[in-house]
């Protein structure tokens, strides 16, 4: 049987890490709200992942029906004293849909591994907040050949102990780290191979319809010009973008390469 990848949700989503004042952000929120809104073809489901304090303001700045927001983290406990952290409750309710949960940098700066990413995931997933999780290997990995086993046990440790219900609200993001503000892509075969892969793991674990339901983007060095060749790919399914998303031209030029 042949599936067709547009069965499975397209996105293009922004990381803006720490960039942008609130004022800048909300600009750019506006910038992109308004050159997207006049895309006859919304099948494409445009997020942004903004700093926190840009949550409700941007969520409040952008046409909910076609632009998502995004949190870039949350706490892994539901309440309490744990100063400087965020909730998951407390970003679903200022008006985010999705949190990018296990991010390279996040696991490199704040020493993150599987166990609490795990804890992010579920708790998440309780308050209705859909992760976009990040997966991916170092240079060093992809050099002695192990990146697919890197990967896999990021989804093992991560999300693959979830329940069938809950693992269907996941978004993967595949980020190789040597691809990510490097200016170095993964090539397309690269990136096809690995997401290919991924499926295929999902499938192992969760049954080949859920598989090819889960979308599954691509995160590195993306920008209009490797866009649309990396999209063309049968299991990529979008981009997780980071520097050209800070730009309103250039992350529309990315949303436009699935639609020409
Ligand atoms: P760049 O697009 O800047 O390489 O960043 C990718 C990324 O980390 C998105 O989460």
């Amino acid at each position: 049987m042949i599936i067709y990848k547009s069965m499975r949700k397209r996105i293009v989503a922004g990381n803006w890490k720490m960039n942008k004042t609130l004022k800048e952000g909300v600009d750019l929120a506006n910038e992109i709200n308004s050159k997207t809104e006049h895309l006859k073809d919304h099948s494409v489901k445009i997020i942004l992942g903004t700093p926190f304090i840009h949550l409700a303001e941007v969520a409040k700045t952008v046409n909910p029906a076609y632009v998502k927001i995004a949190a870039q983290n949350c706490a892994a406990w539901s309440h309490g004293a744990y100063t400087g952290e965020v909730s998951a409750e407390m970003i679903r309710l200022a008006g985010a849909e999705y949190v990018i949960l296990g991010h390279s940098e996040r696991r490199k700066y704040f020493n993150e591994d599987g166990e609490l990413l795990n804890t992010k995931v579920k708790l998440a997933l309780e308050n209705m907040l859909k992760p976009i999780f990040c997966c991916g290997e170092v240079l060093e990995e992809r050099k002695e050949n192990k990146h697919f086993e890197v990967v896999k046990t990021q989804l093992e440790e991560g999300v693959f102990n979830l329940p069938e219900e809950d693992f269907k609200e996941i978004v993967i993001a595949y980020e190789p780290v040597w691809a990510i503000g490097t200016g170095e892509t993964a090539t397309s075969e690269q990136a096809q191979e690995m997401h290919h892969f991924i499926r295929q793991e999902i499938a192992k674990k969760y049954g080949q319809s859920i598989a090819d339901d889960t979308s599954i983007l691509y995160g590195g060095s993306c920008k209009p010009s490797n866009a649309k060749e990396l999209f063309s790919n049968e299991d990529v399914d979008g981009g997780l973008i980071g520097g050209a998303s800070l730009n309103a031209d250039d992350f529309l030029g990315i949303i436009t390469a699935f639609q020409d």
